[in-house]
Protein backbone atom coordinates (compact mmCIF):
# COMPACT_ATOMS: atom_id res chain seq x y z
CA UNK A 1 0.00 0.00 0.00
CA UNK A 2 1.37 3.55 -1.00
CA UNK A 3 1.76 6.30 1.61
CA UNK A 4 1.05 10.05 0.72
CA UNK A 5 1.82 13.12 2.50
CA UNK A 6 -0.61 15.50 3.38
CA UNK A 7 0.23 18.98 5.39
CA UNK A 8 3.38 16.52 6.52
CA UNK A 9 1.11 13.78 7.97
CA UNK A 10 1.47 10.46 6.24
CA UNK A 11 -2.12 8.63 5.36
CA UNK A 12 -2.45 5.49 4.29
CA UNK A 13 -3.75 5.13 0.05
CA UNK A 14 -6.69 3.78 1.81
CA UNK A 15 -7.60 7.23 3.45
CA UNK A 16 -6.88 8.96 -0.27
CA UNK A 17 -10.70 10.60 -1.45
CA UNK A 18 -10.18 11.87 -5.19
CA UNK A 19 -13.09 13.67 -6.61
CA UNK A 20 -13.42 13.63 -10.39
CA UNK A 21 -15.69 16.31 -12.54
CA UNK A 22 -16.15 15.53 -16.16
CA UNK A 23 -17.58 18.18 -18.73
CA UNK A 24 -19.02 18.22 -22.15
CA UNK A 25 -15.14 17.76 -23.36
CA UNK A 26 -14.58 14.07 -22.02
CA UNK A 27 -17.68 13.07 -23.99
CA UNK A 28 -16.30 15.38 -27.67
CA UNK A 29 -14.65 12.36 -28.85
CA UNK A 30 -17.21 9.81 -28.78
CA UNK A 31 -19.29 12.30 -31.38
CA UNK A 32 -21.13 14.65 -28.71
CA UNK A 33 -21.14 18.19 -29.26
CA UNK A 34 -19.58 20.41 -26.95
CA UNK A 35 -21.55 23.51 -25.75
CA UNK A 36 -19.49 26.44 -26.50
CA UNK A 37 -18.75 26.94 -29.31
CA UNK A 38 -16.91 30.14 -31.52
CA UNK A 39 -21.01 31.25 -32.22
CA UNK A 40 -22.27 31.32 -28.70
CA UNK A 41 -25.18 29.15 -29.71
CA UNK A 42 -25.91 25.50 -28.17
CA UNK A 43 -26.60 23.16 -31.26
CA UNK A 44 -28.02 26.67 -33.43
CA UNK A 45 -30.23 27.37 -30.23
CA UNK A 46 -30.25 30.53 -27.83
CA UNK A 47 -29.21 28.92 -24.26
CA UNK A 48 -31.75 30.94 -23.12
CA UNK A 49 -34.73 28.86 -25.55
CA UNK A 50 -33.97 25.30 -24.23
CA UNK A 51 -31.95 25.70 -21.26
CA UNK A 52 -34.11 27.39 -18.74
CA UNK A 53 -37.37 27.41 -16.95
CA UNK A 54 -38.88 30.31 -19.02
CA UNK A 55 -37.72 28.73 -22.18
CA UNK A 56 -39.52 25.71 -21.77
CA UNK A 57 -42.82 27.45 -20.69
CA UNK A 58 -42.46 30.19 -23.64
CA UNK A 59 -41.94 26.92 -26.04
CA UNK A 60 -42.05 23.49 -24.14
CA UNK A 61 -42.80 22.02 -27.66
CA UNK A 62 -39.10 23.50 -29.37
CA UNK A 63 -37.73 22.38 -25.81
CA UNK A 64 -38.90 18.93 -25.96
CA UNK A 65 -37.78 18.14 -29.75
CA UNK A 66 -34.18 19.22 -29.22
CA UNK A 67 -33.89 16.85 -26.28
CA UNK A 68 -35.49 14.40 -27.94
CA UNK A 69 -32.88 14.88 -30.77
CA UNK A 70 -30.07 14.26 -27.82
CA UNK A 71 -31.60 11.27 -26.27
CA UNK A 72 -31.83 9.64 -29.61
CA UNK A 73 -28.61 10.31 -30.68
CA UNK A 74 -26.95 8.99 -28.16
CA UNK A 75 -28.10 5.27 -29.62
CA UNK A 76 -25.32 6.52 -32.12
CA UNK A 77 -22.44 7.35 -29.52
CA UNK A 78 -20.19 5.04 -27.46
CA UNK A 79 -17.94 5.28 -24.23
CA UNK A 80 -14.29 6.59 -25.28
CA UNK A 81 -11.19 5.39 -23.78
CA UNK A 82 -11.34 8.32 -21.18
CA UNK A 83 -14.73 7.01 -19.88
CA UNK A 84 -13.14 4.07 -19.56
CA UNK A 85 -10.13 4.81 -17.87
CA UNK A 86 -12.26 6.26 -15.13
CA UNK A 87 -14.18 3.53 -14.66
CA UNK A 88 -10.41 1.76 -14.50
CA UNK A 89 -9.60 3.96 -11.48
CA UNK A 90 -13.26 3.78 -9.69
CA UNK A 91 -11.90 0.14 -9.54
CA UNK A 92 -8.61 0.36 -8.78
CA UNK A 93 -8.22 3.20 -6.43
CA UNK A 94 -8.44 2.13 -2.74
CA UNK A 95 -9.32 5.18 -0.93
CA UNK A 96 -13.04 7.43 -1.58
CA UNK A 97 -14.13 8.55 -4.99
CA UNK A 98 -16.32 10.48 -6.92
CA UNK A 99 -17.19 10.89 -10.11
CA UNK A 100 -19.51 14.47 -11.01
CA UNK A 101 -20.10 14.96 -13.95
CA UNK A 102 -22.16 18.31 -15.23
CA UNK A 103 -23.45 16.06 -18.64
CA UNK A 104 -26.15 14.73 -19.31
CA UNK A 105 -25.37 11.76 -21.82
CA UNK A 106 -25.19 8.33 -20.51
CA UNK A 107 -21.90 7.13 -21.44
CA UNK A 108 -20.00 7.01 -18.01
CA UNK A 109 -22.88 4.73 -16.77
CA UNK A 110 -22.24 2.71 -20.01
CA UNK A 111 -18.88 2.45 -19.95
CA UNK A 112 -18.85 1.08 -16.46
CA UNK A 113 -18.86 4.05 -13.73
CA UNK A 114 -20.85 3.53 -10.61
CA UNK A 115 -19.99 6.30 -7.97
CA UNK A 116 -21.48 8.83 -10.33
CA UNK A 117 -23.82 12.29 -10.00
CA UNK A 118 -25.38 13.52 -12.77
CA UNK A 119 -25.26 17.07 -11.08
CA UNK A 120 -27.11 18.72 -14.69
CA UNK A 121 -29.69 15.55 -14.71
CA UNK A 122 -29.62 12.88 -17.49
CA UNK A 123 -31.37 13.13 -20.93
CA UNK A 124 -32.46 9.30 -20.40
CA UNK A 125 -35.08 10.69 -17.59
CA UNK A 126 -38.28 12.75 -17.50
CA UNK A 127 -39.29 14.56 -14.50
CA UNK A 128 -43.06 16.02 -13.82
CA UNK A 129 -43.04 19.40 -12.35
CA UNK A 130 -46.26 18.75 -10.70
CA UNK A 131 -45.11 16.47 -8.01
CA UNK A 132 -41.27 16.26 -8.29
CA UNK A 133 -40.52 12.63 -9.21
CA UNK A 134 -38.31 11.23 -11.70
CA UNK A 135 -38.32 8.12 -14.32
CA UNK A 136 -36.28 6.41 -17.12
CA UNK A 137 -37.03 7.53 -20.20
CA UNK A 138 -35.61 6.47 -23.49
CA UNK A 139 -37.81 7.44 -26.31
CA UNK A 140 -39.22 10.88 -27.63
CA UNK A 141 -41.22 13.68 -24.52
CA UNK A 142 -43.99 15.74 -25.33
CA UNK A 143 -46.46 17.88 -24.11
CA UNK A 144 -49.29 14.92 -24.45
CA UNK A 145 -47.49 12.97 -21.81
CA UNK A 146 -48.26 12.29 -18.78
CA UNK A 147 -46.52 12.01 -15.24
CA UNK A 148 -46.10 7.84 -14.57
CA UNK A 149 -46.82 8.66 -10.50
CA UNK A 150 -49.25 11.62 -10.29
CA UNK A 151 -50.97 11.15 -13.94
CA UNK A 152 -50.71 14.49 -14.75
CA UNK A 153 -50.38 16.02 -18.26
CA UNK A 154 -48.39 18.99 -19.20
CA UNK A 155 -45.94 19.22 -16.44
CA UNK A 156 -43.50 16.55 -17.82
CA UNK A 157 -40.13 17.87 -18.98
CA UNK A 158 -36.66 16.25 -19.43
CA UNK A 159 -35.07 15.96 -16.23
CA UNK A 160 -33.00 18.26 -17.03
CA UNK A 161 -31.21 21.30 -14.21
CA UNK A 162 -31.66 24.25 -16.05
CA UNK A 163 -30.15 27.64 -15.76
CA UNK A 164 -31.46 29.42 -12.35
CA UNK A 165 -31.99 25.62 -11.00
CA UNK A 166 -30.31 23.92 -8.22
CA UNK A 167 -27.94 20.97 -9.70
CA UNK A 168 -28.48 17.29 -8.25
CA UNK A 169 -26.52 15.78 -5.21
CA UNK A 170 -25.19 19.10 -4.04
CA UNK A 171 -24.98 17.81 0.06
CA UNK A 172 -22.76 14.76 -1.56
CA UNK A 173 -20.54 16.47 -3.72
CA UNK A 174 -19.59 19.34 -1.27
CA UNK A 175 -18.74 16.85 1.57
CA UNK A 176 -16.64 14.74 -0.89
CA UNK A 177 -14.97 18.10 -1.96
CA UNK A 178 -14.55 19.07 1.70
CA UNK A 179 -12.42 15.67 2.38
CA UNK A 180 -10.67 14.98 -0.85
CA UNK A 181 -6.75 15.02 -1.27
CA UNK A 182 -6.99 15.29 -5.06
CA UNK A 183 -9.29 16.99 -7.62
CA UNK A 184 -9.32 16.27 -11.26
CA UNK A 185 -11.24 18.00 -13.91
CA UNK A 186 -12.05 16.60 -17.28
CA UNK A 187 -12.98 18.90 -20.35
CA UNK A 188 -14.92 21.25 -19.06
CA UNK A 189 -14.64 25.53 -19.79
CA UNK A 190 -15.04 25.63 -16.32
CA UNK A 191 -17.87 28.24 -16.96
CA UNK A 192 -20.73 27.54 -15.16
CA UNK A 193 -21.27 27.92 -11.70
CA UNK A 194 -21.47 25.70 -8.70
CA UNK A 195 -19.02 23.24 -10.69
CA UNK A 196 -16.61 26.04 -11.88
CA UNK A 197 -16.45 26.88 -7.81
CA UNK A 198 -15.08 23.15 -6.75
CA UNK A 199 -11.86 23.47 -7.84
CA UNK A 200 -11.20 26.42 -4.84
CA UNK A 201 -12.55 24.46 -2.30
CA UNK A 202 -10.87 21.37 -3.38
CA UNK A 203 -7.82 23.64 -2.97
CA UNK A 204 -9.16 25.52 0.54
CA UNK A 205 -8.88 21.48 1.76
CA UNK A 206 -5.46 21.47 0.39
CA UNK A 207 -6.31 18.98 -2.49
CA UNK A 208 -3.59 18.72 -5.45
CA UNK A 209 -5.53 19.58 -8.40
CA UNK A 210 -5.12 18.66 -12.25
CA UNK A 211 -7.20 20.57 -15.32
CA UNK A 212 -7.55 17.85 -18.08
CA UNK A 213 -8.08 20.12 -21.16
CA UNK A 214 -7.86 20.60 -25.11
CA UNK A 215 -6.85 23.98 -24.83
CA UNK A 216 -6.15 26.77 -21.96
CA UNK A 217 -9.33 27.40 -19.87
CA UNK A 218 -10.38 30.30 -18.09
CA UNK A 219 -10.12 28.36 -14.70
CA UNK A 220 -6.65 27.50 -15.54
CA UNK A 221 -4.86 29.88 -13.36
CA UNK A 222 -6.93 27.89 -10.52
CA UNK A 223 -5.59 24.41 -10.43
CA UNK A 224 -2.07 23.56 -9.57
CA UNK A 225 -1.26 21.17 -12.59
CA UNK A 226 -2.64 21.08 -16.30
CA UNK A 227 -2.71 18.20 -18.40
CA UNK A 228 -3.14 19.85 -22.13
CA UNK A 229 -4.62 17.06 -24.48
CA UNK A 230 -7.27 15.30 -25.54
CA UNK A 231 -9.19 13.60 -23.06
CA UNK A 232 -8.41 9.89 -24.66
CA UNK A 233 -5.12 10.32 -24.13
CA UNK A 234 -4.51 12.54 -20.96
CA UNK A 235 -7.29 10.67 -18.61
CA UNK A 236 -5.63 7.50 -19.17
CA UNK A 237 -1.94 8.67 -18.57
CA UNK A 238 -3.51 10.16 -15.78
CA UNK A 239 -5.22 7.39 -14.33
CA UNK A 240 -2.05 5.53 -14.71
CA UNK A 241 0.16 7.42 -12.77
CA UNK A 242 -2.14 8.16 -9.83
CA UNK A 243 -2.57 3.96 -9.96
CA UNK A 244 0.83 3.87 -10.18
CA UNK A 245 4.07 4.24 -7.92
CA UNK A 246 3.29 7.28 -7.20
CA UNK A 247 1.59 6.36 -4.28
P1 LIG B 1 -18.21 23.51 -22.50
O1 LIG B 1 -18.68 23.33 -23.89
O2 LIG B 1 -18.41 24.85 -21.88
O3 LIG B 1 -16.66 23.20 -22.42
C1 LIG B 1 -16.10 22.05 -22.99
C2 LIG B 1 -14.63 22.01 -22.62
O4 LIG B 1 -14.09 20.80 -23.13
C3 LIG B 1 -13.81 23.15 -23.23
O5 LIG B 1 -12.99 23.72 -22.23
C4 LIG B 1 -12.95 22.46 -24.30
O6 LIG B 1 -11.66 23.05 -24.43
C5 LIG B 1 -12.84 21.05 -23.74
N1 LIG B 1 -12.64 19.99 -24.74
C6 LIG B 1 -13.23 19.87 -25.95
N2 LIG B 1 -12.85 18.73 -26.55
C7 LIG B 1 -12.00 18.10 -25.69
C8 LIG B 1 -11.27 16.86 -25.72
N3 LIG B 1 -11.36 16.03 -26.75
N4 LIG B 1 -10.50 16.54 -24.66
C9 LIG B 1 -10.41 17.40 -23.60
N5 LIG B 1 -11.08 18.55 -23.51
C10 LIG B 1 -11.87 18.92 -24.53
O7 LIG B 1 -18.87 22.35 -21.63
P2 LIG B 1 -19.04 22.23 -20.04
O8 LIG B 1 -17.90 22.87 -19.34
O9 LIG B 1 -19.32 20.82 -19.76
O10 LIG B 1 -25.19 22.73 -18.37
O11 LIG B 1 -20.33 23.08 -19.81
C11 LIG B 1 -20.86 23.18 -18.52
C12 LIG B 1 -22.36 23.27 -18.56
O12 LIG B 1 -22.77 24.31 -19.44
C13 LIG B 1 -23.05 22.06 -19.12
O13 LIG B 1 -23.19 21.00 -18.21
C14 LIG B 1 -24.37 22.58 -19.53
C15 LIG B 1 -24.00 23.93 -20.10
O14 LIG B 1 -24.89 24.93 -19.82
C16 LIG B 1 -26.48 22.31 -18.44
O15 LIG B 1 -26.96 21.79 -19.41
C17 LIG B 1 -27.24 22.55 -17.19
Amino acid sequence: MGWLSVGGVGMSESEVEIVILTGAGISAESGIATFRGADGLWEGHRFEDVASPEGFRRDPGLVHRFYNLRRAGLGEVAPNAAHLALVRLEREWRGRFLLVTQNVDDLHERAGSERLVHMHGELKKALCEGCGKSWEWVGDLGTGDACVYCGRVGVVRPDIVWFGEIPYGMDEILGALGRCRIFVSVGTSGSVYPAAGFVDLARRVGARTVECNVAETSASGNFGERRTGLATEVVPALVEELLGSAW
